[in-house]
């Protein structure tokens, strides 16, 4: 019988502390290595997530040439249908004053940036090209009295949901 075969070689502990190492190692193998790459992984999010805190327009997230270069965009692509000033007109909406910026409030510049390229210029959607859609986005931005800072709204949608549109400084 098997049970009386294996408790006779009891005596000879060999087998017994080899069972026990193997297992030892599995459970390293199979147990311990997770926790920790679990642990490395958290440690290296910790690290990249912290530097990622919320911003929002009032932090300064464009620059005052990339708003002048967005102005003549505007002019040349939009101000025809939502006037020269951004006051809008007959069924065209203002980009500028507490209407417009309470409409985007708690949205994010990702938001804004989507919208246009989705829809805008209305007759024509579609037609700008990324880099000009954002630097338009400066342009309302420094309209609507956001201060500049040292560095241009990215052209990307994802770096863009990272900054938050808030009518009021918090
Ligand atoms: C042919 C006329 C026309 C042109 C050109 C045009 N728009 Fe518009 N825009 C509209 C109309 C009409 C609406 C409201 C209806 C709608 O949303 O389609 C609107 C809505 C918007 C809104 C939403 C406003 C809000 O408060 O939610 C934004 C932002 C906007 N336009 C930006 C632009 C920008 C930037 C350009 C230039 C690249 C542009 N538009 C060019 C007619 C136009």
């Amino acid at each position: 019988m098997l049970l009386t075969k294996s408790s006779e070689k009891c005596p000879n502990s060999t087998p017994h502390a080899h069972a026990w190492m193997r297992s030892a190692r599995q459970f390293g193998e199979v147990i311990l290595a997770p926790a920790i790459i679990s642990l490395a992984v958290a440690s290296v999010f910790g690290l990249t997530l912290r530097p990622q805190e919320p911003r929002s327009v009032w932090d300064g997230v464009y620059t005052k040439d990339q708003a002048k270069r967005g102005g003549s965009f505007y002019l040349q692509e939009c101000s025809n249908c939502h006037g020269q000033e951004l006051q809008g007109a007959d069924m065209t909406p203002a980009l500028t004053g507490l209407a417009f910026t309470a409409n985007w409030d708690g949205l994010t510049l990702g938001d804004l940036f989507e919208r246009i390229r989705i829809t805008m210029p209305a007759d024509r959607p579609g037609s700008l090209a990324r880099q000009e859609i954002a630097d338009i986005l400066a342009y309302l931005l420094i309209v609507n009295k956001f201060p500049d800072g040292e560095t241009e709204l990215p052209r990307e949608v994802q770096a863009l949901k990272q900054i938050l549109f808030q009518a009021n400084k918090q």
